[in-house]
């Protein structure tokens, strides 16, 4: 009994941090609040959300170079990104909204 008790809590942990690690990863809070100004409207040569043709290339330089170039800023043909889009959003929040354009844009 005692056991089963002890399992039971391990498992509402597990659960709970499945939990807040998927929010952690969720990134579309964060791109609707520092990113979608520019990147909904393609604003400036932003590439926009979703549109393929256009992240195509730009997901195939790895996600390295992308979380790089959306923390560090960069200067391309089409444009130039800001450091991390001008906002004060975190390495890993940044990352993670990244994340979530190169899955919509996929
Ligand atoms: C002020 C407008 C603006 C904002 C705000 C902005 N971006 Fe951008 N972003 C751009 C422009 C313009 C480009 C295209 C640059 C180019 O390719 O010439 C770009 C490109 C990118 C790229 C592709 C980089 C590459 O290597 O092709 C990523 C990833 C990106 N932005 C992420 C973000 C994230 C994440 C945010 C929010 C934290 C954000 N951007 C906010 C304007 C913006």
């Amino acid at each position: 009994m005692k056991f089963k008790q002890v399992l039971a809590g391990v498992s509402a942990i597990a659960a709970l941090m499945t939990v807040s690690a998927g929010v952690l990863a969720d990134g579309e809070s964060d791109y609707k609040t520092a990113c979608f100004a520019c990147h909904d409207t393609g604003v400036a040569g932003a590439p926009k959300l979703g549109d393929k043709e256009n992240w195509a290339p730009r997901i195939a330089q790895g996600s390295d170079t992308l979380h790089k170039h959306a923390i560090e800023g960069y200067q391309g043909s089409a444009g130039f990104m800001p450091p991390r889009g001008g906002s004060a959003l975190s390495d890993d929040a940044i990352m993670g909204v990244v994340d979530y354009m190169v899955e919509k844009g996929q």
